[in-house]
């Protein structure tokens, strides 16, 4: 989690808004191409699953799923959305290796760590091997121009794209000085392991990592969870 106060205040606004911003219908499109792309019979830990768009997504496809997530705001309303589902509070640093194959699903949270290569490394052993790991993320060329078209392309009615359009618009000042929604841009495509990368209608990347043997204890000394 950020120590910048104004991306903490960013966040804490963010948070709040999350759901009208991003439950919409290029949430629906990414999330179905990620459950064509989950093996069926493995069982699935959601990262940084936030307000759980994407859990819900996942849960509805019939998944075991289980989730992950740091940040107490975005928690409250994973847990409000899905009552029974159990959360955990780690963050991808904190995992540790479980007993394999799984599928690990990180959507739209790489490009937040401080370190996606050590990250990626996690959730691949996490996945274990014969696992797999799913990133969804911004794309390279994503803009708030591009984004709002492809909301449009995909039948998200004008009030949506607006609505979209003009949050963002309304926290710019806020995103600068926090230096931004991103803290990396590197992109998980073409790292080792990668089997697979799509793009999603220009503003969205899909990438596919095999699961890695987890030798070691990964993390702290969390308990496998
Ligand atoms: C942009 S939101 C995405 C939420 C959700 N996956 C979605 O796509 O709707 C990013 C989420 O990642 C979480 N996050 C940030 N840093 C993280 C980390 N190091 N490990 C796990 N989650 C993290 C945040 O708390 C936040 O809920």
């Amino acid at each position: 989690m950020s120590r910048d106060p104004f991306q903490w205040l960013l966040w804490a606004i963010y948070s709040r808004l999350y759901d009208r911003v991003w439950d919409n219908r290029l949430t629906d499109h990414l999330a179905a191409r990620v459950v064509d792309l989950i093996p069926p019979g493995l069982p699935v830990d959601e990262v940084g699953a936030g307000t759980g768009l994407f859990t819900w997504r996942l849960h509805q496809a019939g998944l075991d799923v289980r989730v992950f997530e740091p940040d107490a705001r975005m928690r409250r309303q994973l847990v409000a959305r899905l009552p029974g589902l159990a959360v955990c509070d780690s963050a991808i640093e904190e995992l540790s290796g479980a007993p394999g194959p799984r599928v690990v699903v990180a959507a739209n949270v790489l490009h937040l760590v401080s370190d996606p290569g050590a990250a990626l490394e996690m959730l691949r052993r996490r996945a274990g091997r014969d696992g797999l790991v799913v990133i969804a993320g911004p794309a390279p060329r994503a803009s708030l121009t591009r984004f709002c078209m492809a909301l449009h392309r995909r039948g998200e009615p004008v009030f949506g794209v607006l609505l979209f359009l003009s949050i963002h618009i309304a926290l710019a000042p806020l995103i600068a000085l926090g230096g931004g929604l991103k803290v990396s841009r590197r992109s998980a495509g073409g790292v080792d392991g990668t089997t697979s990368s799509e793009t999603v209608d220009g503003v969205a990347q899909l990438v596919l990592l095999e699961g890695k043997d987890a030798v070691h204890t990964l993390g702290s000394a969390m308990p496998v969870q």
